[in-house]
C-alpha cells in the first residue's frame, strides 16, 4: 500500500546542542549527504549570537533565515528525512521544546572539550519526559578533550541515560587517527575533510589482532585501541535497538563535523535503526499512525516581524493518513471547517507547495490568526494531542500599560503573541494583575517591539521577584481554594484559567509542596489535558 511505503521511509528529528558544539555544522553535513546543498557554508547559522541580543533588525534577519531552514527535508539512500531545526539561543528554548514535541527522534551534540553543559541537561530532560530515542554525537574530537572514558561517564551521570559506544576514538586533538567501528569492525582513519563523500579511508579489521592495526596506527596506539575495545565489548555488547527505540539506551558516535569525520557513520546508523513516525496518544484514544483519517497538530507559529507582510507560518506535524492542499479539515479547538490552498513543504532551503503530505512530515500553513499551539486539525473527529505541555518561564515581569487609549490593542497583541508561544500569559488572582513569564531577556525586547509595532500598544515591564511557575492540581477543591486565597500575591491562572503557584524561591517551593500534601505542585503543564 502507497501510504504505508511512505510512512515506513519517513524519519522526522531533530539535532540538539548546547550553544557551539557544532549542530549547525553538522546539519550542514548531513544535508550535503542528503544532496540538499552543494557547498560548505552553504547553511547560514541561524543561531543568533550573543552580541546581538538587542539588535531588533539583526533578530529580524536571524527570523527571516530560521523560517527557511525550520525544517529541511532531503533524502538518504531512500529515506525521507525531516530535520526540524531547534534555535541556538538559549532565549528561545521553549521554541525548542515545543519542536521537540513534533520530532520522532534526536541527536544529540556534544562538545568533546566541554563535555555536559547547561542546555544539554534541559534538553535532555524535554526528551526523557517523552522517552524520544536519543543517539549521541561526540564533536570536536579533534581538538583536545576531556578522557574518553569519563566523558561517557560524565554523560551518562549528568544525562540519566545509558550509553552505548558505536565507534571509539584513537586519542584526540592533534593526536586523533580516527574511530573504530564496533558495529562493522572497522578502521576509519583520520583525514581533515569538507566534502561529503563515500571514499573515505576506512579499513576492515575482521580481527583487531591483525597486523595491519599497527601498521595503520603504530604499535602503543594499536595496543590501546585493543584494550579499550575488549574492555568496551565486556561491557556493552551489542547494541539492543529497542532499548535505543524506548529511550533508555543511547548510541553514540565520536567525531569531528567540521571535518565531516565519523558524520556518515551515524547517519547509515541513524537511517538503519531510528523509528519511522509513531502512534500518538490524544485526549480520547491513541491516533495509529497508521490510520488513512488524517490528524495533526500545531507546534510552531512563526510571525513575519515585517508590518508589510504580517503573515503568520503555522507549522502542522501531520500524525496520521494523508493531509492534502484545498481539503477541508476540522479545527478543533475553534469548531471549524478551513482548507489551506497553499500549504507549504521545506525542501532544503526553499519552500514548495505541495499536494500532499504523509505522516511524519512537516507542513506550513498560512495563519491569519486562527492557530495556537497545542491546536489540532482531523476529519471531523474531536481530540488533542497530548504531551505538548508549557514549561515553567524562569523570568516574570508585570505587564503595565502606557498608553490607556490603546488598552483594547494590548490585550490584543498579549493574547495573539502568547498564542504563538512566544511567552506565557498569567493573571493574577485578585489583582488582576497582567505577568509575562519568559525564558529570556531577549523576549521581553521582542514583546515590546512587536507590541508597538504591530498592535500600536505601549508598554513597559516591571520586575516581579518570581523564579518559577508551578501548576496546581488538587482532589480536594476546598484546599485548592484556600491556598490560593491565603496566597493570593503569588496565585494566578494561566491563559486557559489553570491555577498556578509563582515561587518566589526554592526554598518557599518545597516549603509549599511540604505544608500542603494535598495540593500536586507540577513543573509543566500539558496545553491541552
Ligand atoms: P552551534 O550550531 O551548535 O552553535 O555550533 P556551530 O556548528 O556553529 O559550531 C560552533 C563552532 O565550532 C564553529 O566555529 C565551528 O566551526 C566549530 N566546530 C564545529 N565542529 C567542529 C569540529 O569538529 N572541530 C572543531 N575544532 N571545531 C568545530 P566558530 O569559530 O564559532 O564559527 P565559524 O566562524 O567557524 O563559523
Amino acid at each position: 500500500m502507497k501510504y504505508e511505503k511512505e510512512l515506513n521511509r519517513r524519519k522526522t528529528f531533530a539535532i540538539i546542542s548546547h550553544p557551539d558544539a557544532g549542530k549547525t555544522t553538522l546539519t550542514e553535513k548531513f544535508l550535503l549527504f542528503g544532496g540538499a546543498i552543494q557547498t560548505a557554508g552553504a547553511v547560514k547559522s541561524n543561531k543568533i549570537k550573543k552580541h546581538a541580543t538587542s539588535d531588533f533588525m539583526e533578530i529580524e534577519r536571524q527570523r527571516g533565515i530560521s523560517v527557511a531552514t525550520s525544517v529541511m527535508t532531503f533524502e538518504y539512500k531512500d529515506t525521507l528525512i525531516n530535520l526540524l531545526d531547534t534555535p541556538g539561543h538559549k532565549d528561545f528554548a521553549e521554541d525548542t521544546y515545543r519542536t521537540l514535541t513534533a520530532v520522532d527522534s534526536v541527536v544529540l551534540v556534544i562538545d568533546s572539550v566541554n563535555g555536559v553543559e547547561d542546555q544539554t541537561r534541559r534538553l535532555m530532560e524535554v526528551c526523557r519526559m517523552r522517552d524520544t530515542p536519543v543517539i549521541v554525537f561526540i564533536n570536536k574530537m579533534d581538538r583536545d578533550g576531556k578522557n574518553r572514558f569519563d566523558l561517557l561517564e560524565e554523560i551518562e551521570g549528568e544525562l540519566k541515560i545509558q550509553l552505548h559506544p558505536m565507534t571509539w576514538p584513537i586519542n584526540s586533538g592533534k593526536d586523533f587517527k580516527g574511530v573504530y567501528n564496533l558495529h562493522d569492525k572497522s578502521l576509519l582513519l583520520f583525514t581533515a575533510n569538507t566534502k561529503a563523500t563515500d571514499d573515505e579511508d576506512s579499513v576492515v579489521i575482521h580481527d583487531l589482532n591483525d597486523s595491519v592495526l599497527d601498521e595503520k596506527v603504530g604499535d602503543k596506539d594499536a595496543a590501546q585501541l585493543r584494550e579499550d575495545v575488549e574492555l568496551i565489548d565486556g561491557v556493552y555488547g551489542e547494541l539492543e535497538t529497542q532499548k535505543y527505540l524506548d529511550g533508555k539506551v543511547a548510541p553514540v558516535f565520536f567525531g569531528s563535523a567540521i571535518n565531516n569525520f565519523g558524520v556518515k557513520e551515524m547517519l547509515d546508523t541513524f537511517i538503519r535503526i531510528a523509528p519511522v513516525p509513531r502512534s500518538r496518544e490524544t485526549t480520547k484514544r491513541m491516533i495509529d499512525v497508521k490510520e488513512e483519517k488524517f490528524s495533526g497538530f500545531i507546534f510552531k507559529i512563526h510571525a513575519n516581524l515585517d508590518p508589510k507582510h504580517r503573515d503568520r507560518i503555522a507549522f502542522l506535524r501531520v500524525c496520521s493518513g494523508r493531509f492534502e492542499r484545498n481539503k477541508y479539515y476540522h479545527h478543533v479547538r475553534l469548531d471549524k471547517e478551513m482548507r489551506f490552498s497553499n500549504p507549504y513543504s521545506f525542501l532544503a532551503r526553499s519552500k514548495d507547495v505541495i499536494d500532499d503530505a504523509y505522516a511524519g512530515d512537516v507542513v506550513g500553513l498560512f495563519d491569519t490568526g486562527n492557530f495556537k499551539i497545542g491546536d489540532t486539525l482531523t476529519e471531523g473527529e474531536d481530540f488533542y494531542f497530548t504531551g505538548i505541555p508549557s514549561f515553567s518561564p524562569e523570568i516574570f515581569k508585570e505587564l503595565v500599560n502606557k498608553d490607556p487609549m490603546k488598552t483594547k490593542q494590548l490585550e490584543k497583541g498579549v493574547n495573539q503573541l502568547t498564542d504563538e508561544g512566544v511567552a506565557q500569559l498569567f493573571t493574577q488572582f485578585g489583582g488582576n494583575k497582567k505577568i509575562i513569564g519568559c525564558v529570556g531577556e531577549l523576549q521581553f525586547e521582542v514583546i515590546q517591539y512587536r507590541l508597538l509595532q504591530e498592535y500600536g500598544a505601549a508598554c513597559e515591564f516591571r520586575p516581579l521577584p518570581f523564579y518559577k511557575a508551578c501548576w496546581l492540581t488538587s482532589n480536594d477543591q476546598k484546599k485548592l481554594e484556600d491556598f490560593l486565597r491565603f496566597k493570593q500575591q503569588n496565585s494566578a491562572e494561566d491563559k486557559d484559567g489553570h491555577p498556578v503557584y509563582l515561587a518566589q524561591s526554592e526554598w518557599f517551593l518545597n516549603t509549599e509542596i511540604q505544608n500542603n500534601p494535598d495540593i500536586q505542585f507540577h513543573f509543566t503543564s500539558e496545553i491541552h489535558k
